[in-house]
């Protein structure tokens, strides 16, 4: 049988950084699939040198873009249309079954079961449910299916501006034709739902496999500090800080050395706080009622007072 394989996909050194940090999630895990990356051409020849050491499979791939910036502009993220380049996916046609996952997924738990579901399985989108998110999918490689998916791209575009609202269209009976096609919210659980449903977060949210930081704000836009373990800057609600936290311990002490080792005497900024200036002083403490404005400004210090342990402390005691 041939092997199965996790797919993910960088066209950028920012992006490179998350499939860096997913591989080495999977092999924390213990994963026994092989671990394949697409590069987009813009990424280093530094960043590839680290891919190929962590990766067993780096393949060079063009970059595809809806060019709708229609679409994208609807969604806010005009970034998106690269994403289409994801569908190359279908002609690694030496593996049997893969597992798309998105660079800005962490794997917190074994997920190797997921190769047991078939082509195409994904978890429902947490902003409308009746499609998957194309974030964490099982597929099989095929050029049949992948020439049929282009061929789609042309004549119908996609809802979105990316690989969702295409592979969306494409297998469209997803959300009513065969429940065993719907993975578990747990295998893509992006951290946002945390904050619109605290309750089940605080019951279920332990047995999360898979983050996605989905949203604008990625692990890498921010900084850290790996002396304190502090993730600085203002922290938004896609990025719930403890994986947030779980990610940067991963990316400083497994990544950058790496990536430092290729970029030798080349300048290079990792985002750790010793190669970025020094931070301002600490700001005075907020009143309460600063506090709640704050909040109702979408504005809650995620990573300070407002963490989710307090949130939870305070629900507690609520709940006693
Ligand atoms: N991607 C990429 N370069 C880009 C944008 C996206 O390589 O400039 C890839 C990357 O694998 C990323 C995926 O496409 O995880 C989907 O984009 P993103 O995760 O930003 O979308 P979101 O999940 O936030 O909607
Ligand atoms: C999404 C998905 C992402 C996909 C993008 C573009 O929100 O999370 O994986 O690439 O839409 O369609
Ligand atoms: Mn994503």
């Amino acid at each position: 049988m041939a092997e199965q394989a996790f797919v993910t996909l960088a066209t950028n050194d920012s992006y490179a950084k998350g499939a860096m940090v997913l591989a080495k999630s999977l092999r924390k895990h213990k994963t026994s699939k092989k671990l394949v990356v697409l590069v987009g051409p813009h990424v280093s020849d530094q960043s590839r040198a680290v891919l190929h050491k962590i990766y067993d499979e780096v393949r060079l791939v063009d970059v595809m873009d809806s060019g709708d910036t229609a679409h994208l502009a609807m969604m806010k993220r005009p970034d998106l249309g690269v994403t289409l380049t994801k569908l190359h996916c279908w002609t690694l046609t030496h593996y049997s079954k893969c597992v798309f996952m998105d660079a800005d997924t962490l794997v917190v738990s074994n997920i190797d079961e997921l190769f047991d579901r078939e082509e195409l399985s994904a978890a429902p989108d947490p902003g409308w449910p009746d499609f998957f998110n194309s974030g964490v999918f099982v597929f099989r490689p095929s050029n049949e299916t992948y020439s049929k998916l282009l061929q789609y791209c042309t004549e119908h575009g996609s809802f979105d501006g990316g690989d969702q609202g295409v592979l969306n269209g494409f297998f469209s009976d997803w959300s009513t034709a065969d429940i065993t096609k719907h993975l578990p919210f747990i295998y893509n659980m992006s951290s946002i739902a945390i904050y619109t449903y605290l309750p089940a977060f605080k019951q279920y949210g332990a047995n999360a496999k898979v983050v996605h930081f989905l949203g604008q704000m990625k692990p890498w836009s921010y900084t850290y500090d790996p002396k304190q373990r502090r993730v600085r800057g203002d922290v938004q609600e896609a990025s719930h800080p403890s994986f947030l936290l779980e990610w940067w311990a991963l990316y400083s002490s497994e990544v950058v050395p790496m990536l430092f080792r290729e970029y030798g005497d080349q300048p290079f900024h990792s985002g750790c706080e010793e190669d970025v200036a020094p931070s301002q002083d600490a700001p005075l403490p907020m009143s309460s009622a600063e506090r709640k404005q704050k909040w109702e400004q979408g504005q809650a210090d995620y990573m300070g007072i407002d963490s989710f342990d307090n949130i939870q402390k305070k629900l507690d005691a609520f709940l006693k």
